[in-house]
C-alpha cells in the first residue's frame, strides 16, 4: 500500500482526515520520527502549508501532505486567519477562541468562514487543494465535540455549531473535508493511472 506522510501534529485534524482516506497508508509525523516544531511564518495558507509539506518531505523523501487552516471574521477583515493557531499568543484553544469573541463584541456582522489549504507533495510535484465553510460565529460557545472554534462556528444552512453536530456531518461539509476530498479523488486518479 502507497504511504503517505500527515504533516501535522494536531490530534484534532489527524482524526479526522485518518477518517476521511483509506486505501493509503497514513503516517504521522511520529510514524517517521519527525520531533522538530515547523514555524508557520507566512501570511498565506498555501505558503505556510507548502513550507511545512516541504521541510516534511526533505525530511522523510515519501510522500507527505500539510494543510494550514483557520478561522476568518468577516468583520475583523479575515482575522485570526493564518494566525487562528495563536491569536491570543498562546497555543491554548479555548484562550484563543475568547481573544475571538472579545474582538468581535462590538461588530454587527458575526459572519465567517473556515479555510483550508492542502500541499500534497506526491512523486515530487506539489499540488495544491483548497476548501472553504461559511458560517456565524455566535456570542458563546456550545457543544463539546471537535476542536478549536467549532463551539462558536454555525455553518450555514445548520442551527448547531460544528461542536455539536457530529463528526461525519461536520466532515461532510467542512473547509478540511472539502479539501480532503478534492485531494484524496487526485490521489485515487494518481493510483488508478500508475496500476494500468
Ligand atoms: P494550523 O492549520 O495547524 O495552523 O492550525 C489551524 C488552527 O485553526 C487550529 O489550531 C484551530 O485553532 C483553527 N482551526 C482550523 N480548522 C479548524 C476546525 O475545523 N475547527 C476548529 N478550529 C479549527
Amino acid at each position: 500500500m502507497k504511504e503517505l506522510v500527515v504533516a501535522s501534529n494536531n490530534q484534532g485534524k489527524i482524526r479526522e482526515i485518518k477518517q476521511m482516506i483509506d486505501g493509503i497508508s497514513l503516517l504521522s509525523l511520529n510514524d517517521i520520527g519527525f520531533t522538530d516544531d515547523i514555524d508557520e511564518p507566512f501570511q498565506t495558507f498555501e505558503e505556510n502549508a507548502l513550507a511545512k509539506a516541504g521541510t516534511v518531505h526533505q525530511f522523510c523523501n515519501k510522500n507527505v501532505f500539510a494543510d494550514d487552516s483557520g478561522i476568518c471574521a468577516n468583520a475583523l477583515h479575515g482575522a485570526p486567519g493564518v494566525n487562528s493557531a495563536h491569536y491570543n499568543g498562546s497555543r491554548d484553544d479555548a484562550a484563543n477562541l475568547q481573544q475571538l469573541l472579545a474582538d468581535l463584541t462590538d461588530k454587527v456582522d458575526r459572519s465567517g468562514y473556515y479555510k483550508a489549504v492542502m500541499c500534497l507533495i506526491w512523486d515530487d510535484e506539489t499540488y495544491f487543494f483548497e476548501g472553504v465553510c461559511e458560517g456565524q460565529i455566535i456570542k458563546e460557545p456550545i457543544g463539546e465535540g471537535g476542536f478549536g472554534y467549532d463551539p462558536i462556528f454555525i455553518p450555514n444552512g445548520y442551527d448547531k455549531t460544528f461542536a455539536e453536530l457530529p463528526p461525519d456531518v461536520k466532515n461532510e461539509i467542512s473547509h478540511r473535508g472539502k479539501a480532503v476530498r478534492k485531494m484524496v479523488a487526485f490521489i485515487k486518479e494518481r493510483l488508478e493511472t500508475e496500476a494500468s
